[in-house]
């Protein structure tokens, strides 16, 4: 199997690169990622295989994608490249989202079909089917309709893939995958964010009322499912995937405080994000019952683990909250400061 990843220096494409190595000894993986803000070369530390190359490009960028293909033999491309946070394509700029998100993709869709590739896989977001009222879970045929200008990028990227495959026969294959938590994430996001806050005793800022429910997934459950998706799926099929831990994220942030021993007094109610969607649930039956996949990780070990590797691994987490962290930490929590213990929702 020869491999096009994209993103794979960043959370979960480098753990889709350590997965793929250790499980497949006949696996070559080329890793293309442009190394924004979110990639990091220390999150392939250890990897020291001949089986893996990394290459420093953009997924937008033509030239550099076919340097990419005149170069090396590809048969499937697994997507992970993207800009990744909702907070930033709502208050930084939505262009660079449009850039990577939907005209990268649509990039590697081209160049994928003119070099003959067998498989595409695009890793893509639960985040495309907006927000749930109070009951119910998204499956794969809920409607799209995204709630903010990341979601809106994810799900135009999904129908130019579905394009793809319509109109020019490309094989692709779609995954949505929920809120996912475990090691090397940027601690932009919500349990490494407030794990590292945790660790130097300062506030933990939660939006709003804290009672957004999210669905969390240890990243190594999700790479087992991309890696089934990848090998099994129909042509033209979409995947869910989600461990059916759907909870509020006041009691994600308590949790992370009682595993380090910190008291909740740390915690402060903040401005809501807006247009925050309020639920996530995700129906992974399909994926359960035509690929036999399921969730390796308990929810409170996959927990426990990925605290412990946050403490164990101070030195990856102060090289990045240093520099322009502190700039971006700054400018997005600084308008969100709770006044008298209050929090002030948008709506
Ligand atoms: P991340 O932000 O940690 O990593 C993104 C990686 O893409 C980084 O290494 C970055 O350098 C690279 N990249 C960005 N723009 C690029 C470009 N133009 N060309 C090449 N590389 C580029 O993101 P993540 O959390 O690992 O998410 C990976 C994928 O999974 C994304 O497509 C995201 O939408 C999707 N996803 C994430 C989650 C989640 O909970 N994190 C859940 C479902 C789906
Ligand atoms: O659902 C899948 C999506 O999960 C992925 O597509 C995205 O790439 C990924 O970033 C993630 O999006 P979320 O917006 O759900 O993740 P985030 O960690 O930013 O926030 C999780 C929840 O926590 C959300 O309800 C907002 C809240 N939150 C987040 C931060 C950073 C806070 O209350 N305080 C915070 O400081």
């Amino acid at each position: 199997m020869k491999i096009l990843v994209t993103g794979g220096a960043g959370f979960i494409g480098s753990n889709f690169v350590r997965y793929m190595l250790s499980k497949y000894p006949d696996v070559n993986i080329i890793n293309l990622d442009a190394l924004t803000y979110a990639g990091n070369l220390e999150n392939l530390a250890g990897i020291d295989d001949r089986r893996h190359m990394f290459i420093r490009g953009d997924i937008s960028s033509v030239e550099d994608v076919e340097t990419v293909f005149k170069k090396h033999p590809v048969d499937t491309v697994v997507n992970f490249a993207a800009e990744s946070h909702v907070d930033r394509s709502l208050h930084f700029g939505t262009q660079i989202f449009i850039k990577t998100n939907i005209s990268g993709t649509q990039v590697l869709l081209d160049i994928s079909r003119h070099y003959g590739v067998k498989r595409f896989v695009q890793i893509s977001t639960d985040e495309v089917y907006g927000s749930l009222g109070s009951s119910g879970k998204f499956t794969e045929k809920s409607i799209i309709q995204p709630n903010n200008p990341y979601a809106a990028t994810k799900a135009s990227a999904d129908f130019m893939v579905r394009a793809a495959g319509k109109s020019h026969g490309l094989n692709t294959v779609i995954t949505r995958c929920s809120n996912n938590f475990g090691p090397y994430q940027f601690p932009e996001k919500l349990i490494p964010l407030m794990t590292a806050n945790a660790l130097e005793n300062k506030d933990l800022p939660v939006y709003g009322d804290g009672m957004h429910v999210r669905d969390w997934i240890y990243v190594v459950d999700h790479c087992s499912a991309i890696d089934l998706v990848m090998r099994y799926a129909e042509d033209g099929s979409i995947y869910n995937i989600g461990s059916d831990h759907d909870v509020p994220n006041l009691e994600i942030v308590k949790l992370i405080l009682k595993i380090l021993g910190k008291p909740d007094t740390l915690i402060k109610h903040v401005l809501d994000r807006p247009g925050h969607d309020r639920r996530y649930a995700m129906d992974s039956s399909k994926i359960r019952k035509d690929l036999g996949w399921k969730p390796a990780y308990s929810f409170e070990e996959a927990m426990n683990k990925t605290v412990d590797w946050y403490l164990n691994n101070r030195p990856w987490l102060e090289h990045i909250r240093s520099g322009e962290y502190v700039k971006y930490y700054d400018t997005l929590y600084r308008d969100r400061l709770p006044v008298s213990g209050k929090y002030f929702p948008r709506n």
